[in-house]
């Protein structure tokens, strides 16, 4: 092996995303069709020499694989999200994580209004009806949705990508509210956003967009009692992680009409398997964690993320570090 730091990176990516990389470092690439969320045998077995690692968000970096490496120097996950990551496993050992905020936002808020509003003007059935022929009349009544000009969209989590959120859907008419730990005084004024504690939100939103980070306190936030304080003509959003709700608490809440509809681009697990009844429900539109996935965006995901992993081989400040505590 040569002097140059070696690197591991989980899945297969475009070279030109990895052109950095390559100029610096030994680099080993995962297979096009990365097992998760476990490394690839042939990836575990090279982590006794790893310096860096970069990870997708389906790879668990737990304390079993970090004990594995004992000369890793950085962890850079290709995600805003690091919940994949035990980041106290990580601390502990000097190691910093990294993520790549900021350069995701825009193309994940794209996302949420797409599967907003395909669930709220029922755009997959629509479709559907279209192609399999029972389009045979215009009718007024037909394939009736949800307006948005004027409807409440209650955002729970207005993080970059939840603002982001906030300002499209301004351009639709909708007015906001939100939910967060934190209040933010200059965004409430700049989007028009009102904070509300998490039950009014539930009460009074027609849309419910999931936008908050995964931790302890947001695990199962939306469970059985929150789906039963939203309207029952509401749609729930989840552009978070799947497990902000609980899955089967959404199942009861879509067969017994607590709530209207839901669109889901994150699911609990992941992937969700094909037999899953959630995707019996006509009023359950899933998408397979697609938020982030256009081209440019994903780029920038990649060469943020090698940024980041080069800066740590180096021994330098990650550029988006999420345990900073590692620097004290
Ligand atoms: C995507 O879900 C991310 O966290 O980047
Ligand atoms: C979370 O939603 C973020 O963008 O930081």
């Amino acid at each position: 092996m040569s002097n140059k730091p070696f690197v591991i990176v989980s899945h297969t990516l475009p070279e030109a995303w990895l052109a950095k990389l390559v100029e610096t470092c030994e680099v080993l690439v995962g297979p096009e069709t990365a097992v998760t969320p476990a490394l690839s045998p042939e990836l575990e077995a090279q982590l006794p020499h790893a310096d860096g690692l970069m990870t997708m968000l389906t790879v668990r970096v737990d304390e079993a694989l970090l004990a594995k490496a004992p000369n890793l120097r950085v962890v850079s996950n290709m995600a805003v999200g690091t919940d994949n990551v035990d980041k106290a496993a990580c601390t502990a050992r000097g190691i910093p994580v990294g993520n790549t905020p900021g350069v995701l936002t825009e193309g994940t808020a794209d996302l949420a209004m797409a599967i907003l509003l395909a669930v709220a003007r029922r755009l997959p059935e629509a479709s559907r009806d279209a192609r399999e022929g029972r389009w045979t009349t215009w009718s007024p009544t037909g394939w009736l949705g949800a307006d948005l000009n004027g409807a409440t969209l209650g955002i729970i989590g207005l993080g970059q990508i939840g603002s982001a959120i906030a300002h499209r859907a301004r351009a639709f008419g909708l007015n906001i509210v939100y939910h967060n730990r934190s209040r933010y005084p200059d965004k409430e004024q700049a989007l028009k956003a009102t904070w509300l504690p998490l039950p009014d939100l539930l009460a009074q939103s027609d849309f419910v967009m999931v936008s908050t980070p995964l931790t302890p306190d947001t695990h199962h936030l939306i469970n059985a009692a929150a789906l039963q304080m939203m309207k029952p003509t509401a749609i729930l959003v989840n552009i978070a992680r799947g497990p902000v709700v609980d899955s089967n608490a959404l199942l009861t809440a879509l067969r017994d009409g607590w709530i209207q509809a839901a669109a889901l681009d994150v699911t609990d697990p992941e992937p969700l398997p094909a037999d899953h009844p959630l995707y019996a429900l006509p009023n359950c539109f899933i998408t397979p964690h697609i938020g982030s996935a256009a081209n440019g965006t994903r780029r920038a995901m990649a060469e943020l993320a090698v940024e980041n992993l080069l800066l740590g081989v180096q021994g330098e400040r990650l550029k988006h570090c999420v345990n900073t505590a590692v620097y004290q």
